[in-house]
């Protein structure tokens, strides 16, 4: 398994033959460093949406449209399935879902959902996924929350999260979940995408660190 950071909140991993693509805001994203035609080259095979944002969903149907599985809410699965997706597989916060490359469990998050034309997108979450025994939490966009505990029992390889501020938890709030969450590594995400969410990573990383734990932040590009 391997997985390269797009900017903004977006993953793409490789499992086998499995082309996964996290939160798809490709067109729009000024840290993509790919085109979507170049990404729509890649063959994705499964697309998995933490909230309904259009920061988070609004290329989830051109590669829907290529074949791509959508993996979201009840709510995200049915919308994008009555504008186009094929196969879309909609979870309850809590529940898991089985695929032939791992495992996603729906989490909570603390923030809202809608489409860009004002569709709800039922509650907002995040994501665990299981692949090949690595555990990975991608928080989606959130507060802070004191649940969190609960999800670093499952027992967390790597941590995706928000630094943003604005629209989620910011550094210090980042770095004080770890105490929740106590993953191996953090990586920081949703930051520098626009004005209002401009961070320095390096603040993250060295706050951390002070901390106890390992964050590294990954380049647009870059794999982790
Ligand atoms: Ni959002
Ligand atoms: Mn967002």
């Amino acid at each position: 398994m391997r997985m390269q950071y797009l900017g903004h909140s977006v993953f793409y991993l490789e499992v086998g033959e499995h082309r996964l693509l996290i939160d798809p805001f490709i067109e729009g994203n000024p840290l993509c460093p790919f085109s979507l035609k170049e990404l729509l080259e890649r063959g994705i095979s499964d697309v998995l949406i933490t909230h309904a944002h259009g920061d988070h969903s609004s290329n989830a149907l051109d590669f829907a449209k290529r074949g791509a599985q959508i993996i979201s809410t009840f709510e995200i699965a049915n919308y994008l399935g009555a504008h186009g997706a094929e196969h879309a597989v909609g979870l309850g916060i809590g529940g898991r879902g089985h695929f032939p490359w791992g495992s996603v469990l729906l989490t909570p998050a603390w923030h809202s959902s809608s489409f860009p034309d004002g569709t709800y997108g039922g509650m907002p979450t995040g994501l665990v996924l299981e692949i090949e025994g690595q555990r990975i939490y991608h928080a989606g966009d959130t507060a802070r929350f004191g649940d969190m505990h609960l999800i670093g029992e499952l027992g967390l390889d790597i941590a995706l999260l928000p630094i943003g501020d604005h629209f989620t938890m910011g550094i210090a709030d980042a770095v004080e979940s770890l105490n929740l969450l106590r993953p191996k590594l953090a990586v920081p995400i949703h930051y520098n995408t626009f004005p209002p969410i401009a961070q320095d990573p390096a603040e993250f990383e060295r706050s951390a660190h002070l901390h106890g734990f390992h964050a590294v932040a990954v380049k647009p590009g870059g794999w982790v």
